[in-house]
């Protein structure tokens, strides 16, 4: 498929108001995404496992309106939101061509996350899934009849236009996007891993311990520019494809060590990059390596298959099979709680993605 597939071309005009929910979750890569080129096209392909109770849940009321400015409010948590706005503005001047009618209406964008507010949490995955899911159903409403796999690949290619890794939280269980040889995938939406996932990776459990809440010091749309002229960055493309293949096997026969091998070495390899860029950044703070430290402890003291990994943050996801959830909530409460900020952590889990409310 290409962008021109994506052009809403006609519409029913006479559509005066209506209303439209959804419910997207968010998504953590065990391939990560890190360099992107023009209107967000990944320089390498990634893969997610899409979260089940990280969601962000959104309402769109919209109303037929005269003017030709776009229009549009938005309410965080019941409270109206200004800062959200130019983020929005944004996404809708990029977005405008594939979705024409976003001029014809003033938009009610009403927006609240299941995660506590500024804990850290990348909200952009599940709130930009979720707006581009609301305008996709807003685009039926408009008399456009589409099948699913269209539906969901639009409203994952209207999401990467927002956040790149939004296109991944429209669907479940492991999503990937950027072309590469090994799966089907696409640079412009992400799609369901088409490969087999083996048991032992079925409800994978993500306890997410929150090392730092506060606001990120250095955006990923930063991060994503520095890795133009990176000394590194050929080698870490390429790296990824390689990665994303192995993956794709050990999905396949359930071989949870080399799981962890990549899972981990992935994490540690985006630090590295924000390391050796230009200027350089660290985003881990002490407690992320005295967790990471006592996670290797523990996995080699307990024959476990517990890991690790990490976003663009300080914050640790810590992952394992569902096989282990007691062992490892008891050692995650025994011993990782007192590196988390105000002992705060969230339990999540693989999910199915995003849901119509
Ligand atoms: O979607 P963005 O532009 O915020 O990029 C996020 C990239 C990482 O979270 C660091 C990695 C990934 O693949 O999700």
């Amino acid at each position: 498929m290409i962008d021109q597939d994506f052009i809403l071309k006609s519409y029913n005009s006479k559509v005066e108001s209506g209303s439209v929910k959804w419910s997207s979750p968010s998504n953590i890569a065990l391939v990560k995404y890190w360099g992107k080129r023009k209107n967000q096209i990944p320089e390498n392909p990634s893969i997610s496992f899409t979260l089940s109770n990280c969601k962000t849940i959104t309402e769109v009321t919209y109303t037929k309106k005269k003017s030709t400015e776009f229009s549009f409010e938005v309410f965080f948590e019941g409270e109206k939101n200004e800062a959200f706005k130019p983020k929005i503005q944004t996404f809708f001047e990029r977005i405008e061509s594939y979705v024409p009618f976003l001029r014809d209406y003033h938009f009610n964008i009403e927006t609240s996350n299941t995660f506590p507010h500024s804990s850290g949490i990348a909200s952009s995955a599940s709130g930009m899934s979720a707006l581009a899911l609301c305008l996709m159903s807003i685009e039926e409403d408009l008399g456009v009849d589409y099948a699913d796999d269209y539906f969901n690949r639009k409203a994952s290619f209207l999401a990467r236009l927002g956040s790149g890794s939004a296109c991944r939280s429209i669907e479940g269980e492991l999503v990937v996007w950027g072309k590469n040889k090994s799966t089907e995938s696409s640079d412009l939406f992400g799609v369901r891993f088409d490969g087999d996932i083996h048991s032992n990776f079925k409800d994978y459990q993500d306890a997410i311990l929150l090392v730092d809440k506060g606001e990120k010091q250095v955006s990923s749309t930063l991060g994503h520019k520095l890795m133009y002229g990176h000394p590194f960055a050929k080698e870490r493309f390429l790296q990824a494809h390689d990665n994303l293949d192995k993956l794709k096997d050990i999905l396949s026969s359930g071989d949870l060590k080399e799981f962890i091998k990549i899972v981990e070495s992935e994490a540690l390899t985006l630090h590295a990059m924000m390391m050796t860029s230009m200027p350089y950044f660290i985003l881990m703070k002490p407690n992320t390596l005295e967790i990471i430290n006592r996670i290797w402890k523990f996995r080699e003291e307990n024959n476990s298959n517990i890991c690790f990994t990490l976003d663009a943050g300080a914050n640790v996801h810590v992952l394992f099979p569902k096989a282990e959830e007691s062992k490892v909530y008891d050692f995650i409460k025994s011993e990782l709680v007192a590196y988390c900020q105000n002992g705060h952590y969230i339990c999540d889990s693989v999910g199915n993605g995003a849901k119509r409310l």
